[in-house]
């Protein structure tokens, strides 16, 4: 989702602040207890040639990506470097460390594949050129065997345009992470929209130099750097680090011929990206492929989906009009029950069910890109035709697709049922809560229906974080739509179309706790946060309740100074 036509400004709403208010001193207390200091006279301003930070990401329990980027001081080719990976953020304790070169052919970006770390285990990374050396980054790598909890902040739609990026600076602040997860929409596509901040380059990312361009800039960022030097990330892409709308052969946003063709544009965008992003590649032989499972010790196997390029069918026009809402619908006929359209493709489908039944941890998280939950304008039980849905361009218009997953979770002959899966998503620049039922209105739950008082029928959880920045497609400064939205979709718990911020997720073996914290404003410098809400999962019930809000922390480590 999103570019132009979202980007009229949105003000932070005033339907929750009774709720907020009451929250409030909770946020405080968790915001002063994680606080980073600096060390003392230790300055992190990167110098010219590391102008860009250091990153780590797609950690596993022997190795992490360390990334950075060398900005030549003079016309040149290549250029040198060396590194380090240490026990203590004074780096005395060094147990790797290397040289490699960088060049031109790659924009000068620095990838290295750390090995031979030991699990579950926070290092301190550190690059050297010329004279100069890097900022000093922290990582962490994923734990082995038994694991008691795991937590994480999840972001997306991140756009530098549409305000500053202070939940960045929030989720760097707090020392308790074992990672951030970026569900996409890292960087956008579009050029210069009134009021916003000024992007490089000043028009819309076609060509290599476009979108090398676009990456640096957002890595100059001095809040989006922080994030990076304090957490290792694991992130897929959506379509803004594409074009907006991307298919597998387009793009809402791709003229073809006048902006070049598909492949070509592709190709340039995912050069840009694997030189930029702190990604290890799935198959250098094919970019587009980005499907990957994060085993957390045995508690968590984290699958990251790519529902964008691999295979995903075009999305088909809504053209219901719905009265009281400003955007069209679509029903579950003709070509939208086209069981060969495909969200992710035969092969990505077969790895994530063989994932999802072989999996022996005890939460099966998915990291995926756009809304898993049916999001109806008006709710009817599958046998009455299933009512309106709003949005083409996330499952809702990959229905029969989307019943091949629940038939993973729900089992058959051969195939025990899957439980304990909760899905992550990104993309709609709002907050949502759900359980996730195949048929919400049909009340009949031995016929396959939903009760919504006691969450019966449900068979996951899906948590969606709202945007680092980017606005809703329309403000809902009352609650009225989000109201209204709740009120049509029975299995929706919790909607929130006006904060930005991330998520936090928290798991131990018997719970899976989700956190909306919010901003206060994406237009000025602000330290504000506010715990928006908070649902939990318990283990074995596949359903969402409110949660304490009791807000868990592990012992932190150090932070990198
Ligand atoms: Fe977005």
């Amino acid at each position: 989702m999103g570019r132009s036509k979202f980007l009229a400004p949105v003000r932070t709403g005033t339907s929750r602040r009774t709720f907020l208010s009451r929250s409030g001193s909770a946020a405080a207390a968790l915001a002063s207890a994680v606080a980073l200091p600096l060390a003392p006279g230790v300055t992190q301003a990167a110098g010219p040639l590391f102008q860009h930070g250091v990153a780590s990401g797609d950690p596993l329990a022997d190795r992490v990506i360390l990334w950075t980027r060398i900005t030549p001081q003079s016309p040149r080719r290549t250029a040198g470097f060396r590194w380090l990976v240490a026990r203590d953020p004074g780096l005395r304790d060094v147990v790797q460390r290397g040289d490699g070169e960088t060049s031109v052919e790659r924009d000068f970006t620095v990838k290295v594949d750390a090995v031979g770390l030991s699990p579950g285990s926070t290092y301190y990374y550190r690059f050297f050129a010329e004279n100069e050396a890097s900022p000093i980054g922290r990582t962490r790598t994923l734990p082995v065997g038994a694991t008691s909890r795991l937590r994480i902040a999840v972001a997306s739609c991140s756009n530098y345009v549409a305000g500053l990026f202070n939940a960045y600076r929030r989720i760097a602040e707090r020392a308790d992470l074992d990672f951030v997860l970026h569900l996409g929409d890292y960087t956008y596509d579009h050029g210069a929209v009134d009021g916003g901040r000024v992007p490089e380059p000043s028009g819309e990312t076609i060509t290599l130099s476009d979108y090398r361009t676009r990456h640096a800039q957002y890595k100059r960022d001095a809040d989006l750097q922080e994030m990076h030097r304090q957490h290792p990330m694991i992130c897929i892409w959506d379509d803004g680090e594409i074009a907006n709308d991307a298919w597998r052969d387009g793009a809402l946003n791709h003229t073809e011929g006048a902006e070049g063709t598909w492949p070509e544009r592709v190709a340039m965008a995912l050069k840009a990206y694997y030189e930029w992003m702190p990604v290890r590649m799935v198959d250098p032989t094919q970019p587009r492929r980005n499907e990957r499972a994060f085993h957390i010790g045995d508690l968590v196997d984290l699958l990251m989906l790519e529902e964008r390029l691999s295979a995903r069918s075009r999305q088909l026009p809504a053209t219901i009009p719905i009265p009281g809402f400003i955007v069209p619908g679509f029903v579950q006929a003709g070509p939208f029950a086209d069981p060969s359209r495909t969200m992710l493709g035969a092969e990505q489908e077969a790895w994530l069910a063989a994932q999802l039944r072989d999996s022996a941890a005890r939460w099966k998280v998915i990291g995926q890109q756009v809304m898993f939950a049916q999001l109806k304008a008006l709710g009817a039980p599958l046998a009455l035709g299933g009512g309106v849905f709003i949005n083409p361009d996330q499952w809702d218009g990959y229905q029969p697709a989307r019943d091949r997953v629940y038939a993973v979770l729900k089992g058959d002959a051969t195939h025990a049922p899957v439980g304990d899966v909760v899905i992550l998503t990104g993309d709609l620049h709002s907050s949502f809560a759900a359980d996730l039922t195949q048929d919400p209105d049909n009340p009949v739950v031995a016929a396959g229906g939903y009760d919504p008082a006691t969450g019966n029928g449900s068979r996951a959880v899906e948590f969606v974080a709202t945007s680092i920045t980017s606005p809703f497609l329309v403000p809902d400064p009352t609650g009225a739509i989000a109201a209204l939205l709740r009120s049509r979709n029975p299995h929706i718990k919790f909607i929130d179309l006006n904060q930005h911020g991330y998520m936090l997720l928290d798991l131990t073996r018997e719970r899976a706790v989700c956190e909306w914290w919010f901003v206060d404003t994406v237009v000025a410098p602000s330290s504000v946060q506010t715990l928006g809400a908070a649902f939990e999962v318990q283990h074995g019930s596949n359903r969402l309740a409110p949660s304490a809000m009791t807000a868990a922390r592990m012992n932190p480590p150090p932070p990198a100074p």
